[in-house]
């Protein structure tokens, strides 16, 4: 039995669902594609990079067969490039095990992969009847049910995800999930959702009790920090200093210009001594984090010494290093 607002989910699906490249086929290599860009990432903005993505690597096997440095070059601007290195790493295993997992627990073993996107992929490439919870799926169901569950409580994670189970068209899965989250995409929005023309306006909670605003509940959780960034732009006869960043810190694997952190005392303050201040207090946020960045220029008469992390590379080379996006915009302001 498929409830009613499973149904007028899937009729508005039919008549407003997004024309989105990676609905015309089954390929779970592209649909894992596009849902691992997806998570962190706007469709309008994911869908460029997942066209990039499959002109370059059409199958799981090129995609496998490329260097990591190249994964990220092509991944740049997208930002949480753990994702990028996890893609990579998911696509060395399927490559080795010769297919796609076909199981939710198969699905999940792959790097990167947890039980949103686990679902995800099970139910739209393998048509298998698994429900998605993401961020549209809580919304719609805190405000159509009026549940006041915080949605990163305990309780909530597991209450949300049996609803969701419940109400997924066993015969449908794929249209169902896609369809619960175009909705909350295009018509239960964060902000300004459009009761006006609602289809499930009449048996939903929240708009009942005017709560359409505070749903869903989510708990605070710590203040973001700030956290100081500071480079050296050092430039010796068009060459330039870079590192690649190492394990264990955000941007692991992309390259930056001389770091100040990475100087001693002495080291920085004889660099410093010559360098134009380019950019000060460059404001840059991520999730768990508000970077403010200073941008120094120093013209390099010899050499100088650097830890031995460091290399020299042509400057027109630059662009073949994958770098974070605040690298690439102290980058622009170079005079
Ligand atoms: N967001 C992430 N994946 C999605 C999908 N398959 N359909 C709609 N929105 C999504």
């Amino acid at each position: 039995m498929i409830s009613d607002f499973s149904q007028t989910l899937l009729r508005w699906f039919a008549e407003n669902g997004r024309a989105l490249p990676w609905r015309q086929t089954t390929d779970p290599y592209a649909i894992w594609l596009s849902e691992i860009i997806l998570q962190q990432t706007r469709v309008e903005q994911g869908r460029e990079y997942w066209e990039r993505f499959m002109h370059r690597f059409p199958s799981v096997d090129l995609l496998a067969a490329a260097s990591e440095d190249e994964v990220l070059r092509l991944w740049q601007g997208l930002g949480y490039y753990s994702r990028a290195r996890n893609l990579h790493a998911a696509a060395r295993q399927v490559a080795s095990l010769g297919c796609f997992p076909q199981t939710l627990d198969g699905l999940r073993s792959l790097p990167g992969v947890g039980d949103y996107t686990a679902a995800a992929v099970a139910s739209i490439a393998f048509g298998l009847p698994e429900a998605v919870v993401d961020g549209n799926v809580y919304r719609v169901l805190a405000r159509h049910f009026g549940i006041d569950t915080p949605i990163n409580s305990t309780q909530g994670v597991r209450d949300f995800r049996l609803l969701a189970q419940e109400l997924l068209p066993q015969d449908q899965p794929s249209a169902y999930n896609q369809a619960i989250m175009d909705f909350g995409a295009i018509q239960c929005t964060p902000q300004s959702p459009r009761c006006l023309i609602c289809p499930l306006a009449e048996s939903c909670a929240a708009l009942r009790e005017g709560k359409v605003a505070d749903l869903p509940v989510k708990l605070q959780k710590t203040k973001v920090q700030t956290r100081r960034l500071a480079y050296i732009y050092i430039r010796y006869k068009s060459e330039v200093a870079i590192r690649r960043r190492p394990a264990g810190d955000i941007w692991q694997g992309l390259w930056e210009p001389v770091n100040l952190d990475t100087l001693s005392p002495e080291q920085r303050t004889a660099l410093l001594a010559d360098a134009l201040l380019v950019a000060h207090d460059v404001r840059h946020l991520l999730t768990h984090r508000r970077l403010l960045a200073d941008f120094y220029l120093l013209e390099a008469a010899r050499r100088p010494a650097l830890p031995e992390e460091y290399r020299w590379v042509h400057e027109s080379a630059l662009d073949e290093y994958g770098k974070p996006r605040l690298v690439e915009l102290l980058l622009q302001r170079l005079p």
